[in-house]
């Protein structure tokens, strides 16, 4: 027995003739934060689908806490029920409050009273600072506060595991800090994460391992930074290249014919750098 929470080997999945993930090896130790990064479609998705068996490998071994998914024998429902997913589209019941939100699982799926149920959800609802919406709609809410009480809600259910899908890519550049900082307390108090993610910010000061995929299998992994500050690989460098400085590469593009226009200079946009890396 390892203390790896997750450890896959050899997974391939498909989805008809599209090989999808190409023989992926991956270990997630306890209270380790892995951040996987990529370009769109290279199976990052599907990878963390792969880990609570939301989609269903074509060959290779999924072992969640000592578990093989896999196994055809494996009670799913029971081994999903310690692994947590936070998705970038929230998925909160709509015609739920905030605090049902969080105790309906704990009441159906882990067989708790509701009053026990109410007491776990208050206190997550608390450590991601929600305490005072307790009884509002998911509706009333900004998508930052329904992102955290989606993860208040995974917390719940008293996770081994907490698997984050682009948690803050559908949110609002002034949302993204306060739903990262709460990801941050957690990854501090040793929870272990595998977070699919575009902010290389988070992913360096956060993460123990980054893992770079592209066209369907791991290209680099390491320590942040390694693969963020110095990747060996060109298809890292080229990646990170285009996520970094996305504003310069598509700049003459973007500006046309107003790039150079006669008798002045050319038009100065604003420097961003949205990740924080520039030294
Ligand atoms: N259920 C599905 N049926 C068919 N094809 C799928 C399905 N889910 C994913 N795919 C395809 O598998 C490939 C990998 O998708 P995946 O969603 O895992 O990529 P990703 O790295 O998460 O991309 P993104 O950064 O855009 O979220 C894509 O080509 C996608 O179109
Ligand atoms: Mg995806």
């Amino acid at each position: 027995m390892t203390d790896a929470v997750v450890d896959i080997r050899g997974l391939n999945k498909s989805f008809g003739s599209l090989h999808v993930l190409r023989g992926i090896d991956l270990t997630v130790s306890t209270g380790d934060v892995v951040c996987v990064i990529g370009p769109s479609g290279s199976g990052k998705s599907t990878l963390l689908r792969c880990v609570n068996l939301l989609e269903q490998p074509e060959s290779g071994t999924v072992l969640v806490g000592g578990v093989d998914l896999t196994d055809r024998d494996c009670d799913i429902d029971a081994a999903r029920r310690h692994i947590g997913m936070v998705f970038q589209q929230f998925n909160l019941f709509p015609h739920l409050t905030v605090l049902q939100n969080c105790t309906v699982a704990q009441v159906t799926v882990a067989k708790r009273s509701t009053s026990e149920a109410t007491r776990i959800a208050r206190e997550n609802l608390v450590r991601v600072g929600l305490e005072d919406k307790v009884d509002e709609y998911p509706a009333k809410l900004s998508g930052g506060q329904q992102q955290r009480v989606a993860i208040a809600r995974a917390l719940s259910m008293d996770p081994n595991l907490m698997l984050f899908d682009e948690p803050t890519s559908a949110l609002d550049p002034e949302l993204v800090g306060e739903v990262l900082s709460v990801m941050r307390q957690l990854a501090s108090e040793g929870m272990t994460m595998l977070v699919v993610t575009h902010e290389m910010a988070f992913a360096r000061e956060v993460a123990d391992r980054v893992i770079f995929m592209d066209a369907g299998a791991i290209v680099e992994e390491g320590r942040p930074a390694e693969v963020l500050g110095s990747p060996t690989e060109a298809r890292t460098r080229e990646f990170l290249h285009r996520v970094l400085e996305p504003t310069k590469l598509s700049t003459d593009e973007f500006l046309g014919d107003r790039a150079a226009p006669a008798g002045g200079p050319a038009m100065e946009l604003p420097k961003i750098d949205p990740h924080g890396l520039t030294p």
